[in-house]
């Protein structure tokens, strides 16, 4: 793994699941981790867990959808990494159906947590990583956003596909600064709750069976490991998984199946 002693990381929708992992290992690694979520108490109690198991770890809960309340948040904080993983794939608060059945104010929330959030949060933190000349924005999407779900779920899609979307642009942009950005597509967890939907889907996945929280820590492994997301050296890059990644001339991606590190 990877030493991320003095660096701080800020991972949003940290309260469960996928991020409360992404915190648990990020902090495991050295990192001092500022634990958001929407719903203070499980920040606050995933960070209690973190620093029970030795680690630092601070719980700062906030909306990423709110600009301002994430500005004022971190308005003190200089952070290193960010792991924008606030999203609702798993929270149960989307309403389910075909597209055609939506109504527009139901687009409204899935584009604000999962594309928002991400302007958000990124918006917030970059000035300061190019100025400090060191930053890692990552941002967990989805396969929802890349290939395509029939799941009923396309507004959720359309926020993912637009946070991929988003950091392809500004990893460019920011090429040149020491500041990486990245994002990582999940396929579907086994916490998404309604088995109907789930267990039709396993049936295309070639495993045939969902992520599980054990699975779960593979990609964030991606964040640490020698070549991966948060690692400055460019000789040994994660050749799978990952959704883009800078050439090192800064010209920009190729899906990682096809990429090799030239
Ligand atoms: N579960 C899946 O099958 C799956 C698949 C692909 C991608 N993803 C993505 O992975 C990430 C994590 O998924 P998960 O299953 O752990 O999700 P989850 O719903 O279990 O946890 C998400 C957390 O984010 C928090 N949150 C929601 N809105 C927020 C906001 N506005 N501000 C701050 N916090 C907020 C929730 O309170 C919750 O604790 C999400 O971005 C999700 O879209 C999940």
């Amino acid at each position: 793994m990877f030493d991320l002693n003095g660096k701080t990381a800020l991972v949003t929708g940290a309260g469960q699941n996928v991020g409360a992992g992404v915190a648990r290992t990020l902090a495991s690694q050295g990192a001092r981790v500022l634990v958001n979520d929407i719903v203070a108490r499980r920040a606050d109690e995933v960070a209690e867990a973190i620093a029970a198991a030795g680690h630092s770890a601070e719980a700062l809960p906030f909306d990423v959808t709110d600009g301002e309340a994430v500005r004022e948040a971190i308005a003190d904080r200089p952070i290193d990494i960010l792991v924008n993983n606030a999203g609702n794939a798993g929270a149960g608060e989307m309403a389910v159906k075909p597209f055609a059945e939506t109504e527009p104010e139901e687009w409204i929330g899935p584009l604000a947590v999962n594309l928002g959030g991400v302007l958000n949060c990124t918006h917030a933190v970059l000035p300061g990583m190019i100025e400090r000349g060191w930053g890692r924005v990552i941002a967990v999407v989805s396969g929802a956003g890349t290939v395509g779900v029939n799941i009923g779920v396309a507004a959720y899609s359309a926020g993912k596909g637009g946070a991929a979307g988003l950091l392809r642009s500004v990893a460019l942009e920011v090429a040149q600064t020491g500041v990486t950005v990245n994002s990582i597509a999940l396929g579907l967890m086994s916490n998404t709750g309604d088995t109907g939907v789930t267990d039709n889907l396993a049936r295309a996945i070639p495993t045939r069976r969902l992520g599980t929280p054990r699975r779960r820590r593979r990609p964030v492994r991606l964040l640490g490991l020698r070549g991966g997301l948060l690692d400055d050296r460019p000789d040994h890059p994660p050749r799978r998984r990952l959704h883009h990644q800078l050439r090192p001339n800064g010209t920009g991606f190729q899906r990682p199946s096809l990429w090799r590190w030239r």
